[in-house]
């Protein structure tokens, strides 16, 4: 193999990452490629933002905005995740970009050109009180497969089928939660039943890859590959390049898969195709276990039809990682958000525990509780200890240098063989998709360093000191080496601290350690965490997020004649008292200009009247005088509100009171 092609599902820009993303597909991904980096072998990393289809549209509802704004929201936050756990990618595009929109409409034509895109009539769930087409998530309801009564409309979560809208049971719309009814429209259909042969002698020849992948791809031959519509009756997405589908879109999965080939177009134009095209690459697919469909099947046949293009050549794909027990539930906010957990820990500690604890062979629990532990226990007791106190050593005792050793004895021998058999273990595990076992080598060559340390005691100060401490300060060098795939930011501090790296990956176990040479500042790797962090971090799951803002309808537009009508104006509070019986209102005395208005306002829950004197505000000057609770009211004082609040509006700058607003 001459080069390798490495993709990470697209997330979808609706949310930022949690813990579930990481461990799944993009870690183990990272520790492939910084790996394969270090071999100096020629592989790129691609991925992005998928930014289409409905549960885009419907973030979006939620959060009373545009698709647009929402993507581009996610696409920063989930890039800056990114960034700050250090996982790195040779181009982390999106599906929103122009060159994806060309690709994907010109890898459509193709198929359809080739007949494996033909048209169909079809009745599809239609939502008479939304006026609206149901496809994907605007639909839940029964899986036929397996009986559960949250399947979605584009697929099951609990047994991973690819459904349609029209495959559920008692299907609901999810937008107002009426049942919809069949209407007749038309739709575009890839034609998997015209490939079902040729994708079967291709899988039966991966005998070798991970058995769940194995297992949803045979059940699916099983049952017989057949069309599937692949346009959607949605504004949001990649307009179907025909004249006679105006208004419809391709589904996003077709078009997110070719997002891959996008982005490595848009990393460089000319090499993509060396990527792409050539036998001489290997393509592997890092994703969970909810992708496989798509990128088992639908994937290779989609490629297949085209004829150009590779096949993946290894999918690793993961199980799911849960959360204290439960599956983590984006909308129940049951989840380890990214941007969360870089507020108060480093990078590395989470990188640690979702590696060693990875859901390489089934599901996996991560807790708080656990998470401590493997930080205290492993992370700062075990590397951080064995760094802390070589260096430390050096620091303190002799002089800030590495010394010059002495004649080895078979112990010293022997950890020095370690270190190439760790390096030789270490290549098979992460060749072969085994990170956790990859990542357990390097730990227990740490642990051997720490045996090896109390065993030769230097603090003893005799002859054997110097030797012992260099030999240590031989084994800190190349763990830094061995971890940096791993832990990078940790590999980094070593580094630094020494002064010097091992120069290569081949040259680790036989680089030559200088001696002689002072080392710089000694610092602490990890630090201890206690229960009340713990504690605290719990306490945060499954509350509810930040109240949005509730959806009020738009009101008619008005004239400006009317708005003019509108006196508003700046009023200085000056007396402010509850109202008897009212929990809610506040009678206030308003300066405004030479008037003194009395205004009742109910702002008793977010406002105490003595918060309020001296303030100035906002206020409807003109508005009808009525009577509330016994009292006039002479106007109005204009606050925003959401669920849980009610806040006053005040002028920005000071300015009199009376002053117009316009
Ligand atoms: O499940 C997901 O998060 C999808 N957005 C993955 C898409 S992978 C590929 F199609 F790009
Ligand atoms: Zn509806």
């Amino acid at each position: 193999m001459k080069r390798i092609l490495v993709t990470s599902a697209l997330p979808y820009a609706n949310g930022p990452l949690h813990i579930g993303h990481v461990a799944g597909v993009y870690l183990p991904a990272d520790i492939y490629v910084r790996y394969q980096k270090l071999r100096n072998r020629d592989i790129i990393h691609i991925c992005g933002t998928d930014e289409h289809g409905v549960l885009i549209t419907i973030k979006a509802k939620q959060e009373h905005t545009t698709p647009q704004a929402i993507v581009d929201k996610y696409h920063a936050d989930i890039k800056s995740s990114f960034d700050n756990l250090g996982i790195k990618f040779d181009n982390f595009s999106r599906t929103s970009k122009p060159i994806h929109e060309k690709n994907a409409q010109e890898f459509f034509l193709d198929l359809y050109n080739k007949g494996f895109i033909t048209p169909k009539t079809e009745e599809q769930l239609y939502c008479d009180n939304c006026k609206q087409f149901l496809p994907e998530r605007f639909v839940e309801g029964t899986c036929p497969f397996c009986g559960n009564d949250k399947a979605r409309g584009d697929q099951c979560e609990a047994c991973g089928r690819w459904l349609e809208p029209t495959m559920l049971k008692e299907p609901k719309c999810q937008i107002c939660h009426n049942t919809p009814t069949l209407k007749e429209t038309n739709h575009w259909f890839l034609r998997l039943d015209l490939l079902q042969e040729k994708f079967k002698t291709w899988i039966s020849s991966k005998t070798d890859w991970r058995e769940n992948v194995l297992a949803l791809s045979n059940n699916w031959l099983k049952e017989g590959l057949e069309p599937r519509a692949i346009t959607r009756d949605i504004n949001w997405g990649v307009p179907v390049p025909l004249p006679e589908a105006r208004g419809k879109v391709i589904y996003v999965w077709f078009e997110a898969l070719l997002g891959y080939i996008s982005a490595t177009k848009e990393w460089d134009e000319k090499r993509w195709a060396d990527y792409w095209l050539s036998e001489d690459t290997q393509l592997v697919h890092f994703l969970a276990k909810d992708n496989i469909v798509f990128h088992a099947i639908v994937f290779p046949c989609m490629l297949m039809a085209h004829g150009d293009f590779i096949l993946p050549s290894e999918i690793p794909a993961n199980e799911f990682m849960n959360l204290e027990g439960k599956k983590i539930s984006t909308s129940r906010n049951w989840a380890v958000w990214i941007p969360e957990y870089l507020k108060s820990f480093d990078p590395d500690p989470l990188r640690y525990v979702l590696t060693i604890n990875a859901p390489e062979k089934g599901d996996v629990d991560f807790s708080w509780d656990d998470f401590m532990t493997k930080n205290n226990n492993e992370l700062s007791d075990i590397l951080g200890n064995l760094i802390n106190r070589t260096l430390g050593f050096i620091n303190k005792y002799l002089n800030n240098k590495i010394p010059a050793p002495k004649d080895y004895t078979l112990e010293d021998t022997e950890l020095l063989s370690q270190i190439v058999i760790t390096k030789e273990n270490v290549e098979k595990y992460i060749e072969g998709f085994e990170f956790k076992l990859a990542l357990k080598e390097v730990m227990a060559l740490a642990k051997e360093g720490n045996k090896y340390f109390d065993y030769q005691h230097p603090w003893e100060h005799n002859e054997r000191t110097s030797t012992v401490i260099y030999i240590s300060t031989v084994l800190v060098c190349n763990l830094a080496a061995l971890l940096s795939p791993f832990l990078p930011f940790t590999s980094d501090a070593i580094n630094n601290m020494l002064g010097f790296k091992v120069d290569s990956w081949d040259n680790i176990g036989n680089f030559a350690v200088p001696s002689d040479i002072d080392i710089k500042e000694v610092k602490i790797l990890f630090k201890k965490l206690d229960k009340a962090q713990m504690e605290k971090e719990k306490s945060k799951l499954g509350k509810a997020l930040e109240p949005e803002t509730p959806a009020v309808p738009e009101k008619p537009t008005i004239s400006y004649d009317d708005f003019k009508k509108l006196d508003i104006r700046v009023g200085e509070i000056k007396e402010a008292v509850p109202v008897a019986k009212s929990e809610k209102l506040l009678k206030l005395k308003v300066l405004v200009g030479d008037k003194e208005k009395q205004i009742l306002a109910g702002i008793a829950k977010s406002y105490s009247p003595e918060s309020l004197v001296g303030k100035k505000v906002i206020i409807l000057a003109n508005l009808e005088p009525r009577k509330m609770m016994g009292e006039i009211s002479e106007g109005m004082v204009l606050a925003a509100s959401d669920a849980n609040n009610i806040v006053v509006l005040t002028p920005e700058k000071d300015v009199p009171h009376g002053s117009p607003i316009s």
